[in-house]
């Protein structure tokens, strides 16, 4: 579904990521994992348009999506959950959510998508009416999951969710990660938590100083190689 062959991207003299390629399946959660500072939001943020690629190409559904503006790509099916939850937070949960169904294409959806969100994360419901900046941590992460589902998107990108949050708010991330998995949506899960990805992941990439230094289908993953991996300089 997306194809990312020999990336290159990075902040102006400084280049952070080294011909970076990855095979993103359809349908599938890939999660890609890797110290601070490997480079896996920079890796997002090129996706979406936000960093220019220097070289390399971003293929999604056989077309090349280098220079796509991120404005724009929201019409390509493509929705990002920034890390740091960034919520809008002088906002009612219910606005925030409309706010996912900002683009004109998703508009006419968007009661059936309030409802989706509301049967998935019930909690919010009950809060919709309270501003987004009142919420605690877990539930302005859960907040900034559905919206990014309110446009429905068939690749849903995610960036470290779990950061900050308790452990019994990650168990519930991580069960609502499982059912998002259904087959028809394609996820990228950034994460530090690696055990956690990778016991969700289908497939699992990690991120080294910039370069991929592992891609393993998930079944195959031995976490202690993994982690020695991780913890190499
Ligand atoms: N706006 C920026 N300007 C210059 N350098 C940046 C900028 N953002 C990130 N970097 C640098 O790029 C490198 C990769 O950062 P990036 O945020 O992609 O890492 P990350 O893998 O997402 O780390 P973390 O797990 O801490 O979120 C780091 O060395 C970082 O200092
Ligand atoms: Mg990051």
């Amino acid at each position: 579904m997306l194809k990312i062959e020999n990336l290159r991207a990075g902040y102006g003299a400084i280049n952070v990521l080294w011909d970076v390629s990855l095979n993103i399946e359809k349908g599938k959660l890939t999660t890609i994992i890797g110290p601070n500072g490997a480079g896996k939001t920079t890796l997002l943020r090129a996706i979406m348009g936000l960093l220019p690629a220097s070289a390399g190409q971003i293929i999604l559904d056989n077309k090349i999506l280098n220079g796509t503006p991120t404005w724009k790509m929201g019409d390509t099916g493509v929705t990002m959950i920034p890390e740091g939850r960034m919520v809008f937070r002088d906002m009612s949960v219910e606005e925030n959510l409309i706010m996912g169904v900002f683009g004109l294409a998703h508009r006419a959806h968007c009661k059936a998508r309030l409802e989706q969100a509301w049967a998935m994360f019930p909690r919010l419901h009950e809060r919709r009416r309270q501003l987004a900046g009142s919420l605690s941590g877990g539930e302005a992460q859960m907040l900034a999951m559905a919206r990014g589902l309110m446009s429905d998107p068939s690749l849903l990108i995610i960036d470290e969710p779990s950061l900050g949050l308790a452990p019994l708010v990650v168990n519930e991330l991580f069960t609502i990660l499982e059912r998002l998995k259904d087959g028809t949506r394609t996820i990228i899960l950034v994460e530090q938590n690696t055990a956690r990805a990778v016991g969700v992941a289908d497939h699992v990439y990690l991120l080294q100083s910039g370069k991929v230094a592992l891609s393993q289908p998930a079944s195959e993953v031995n976490l202690e190689h993994l982690h020695a991996l991780y913890f190499a300089r």
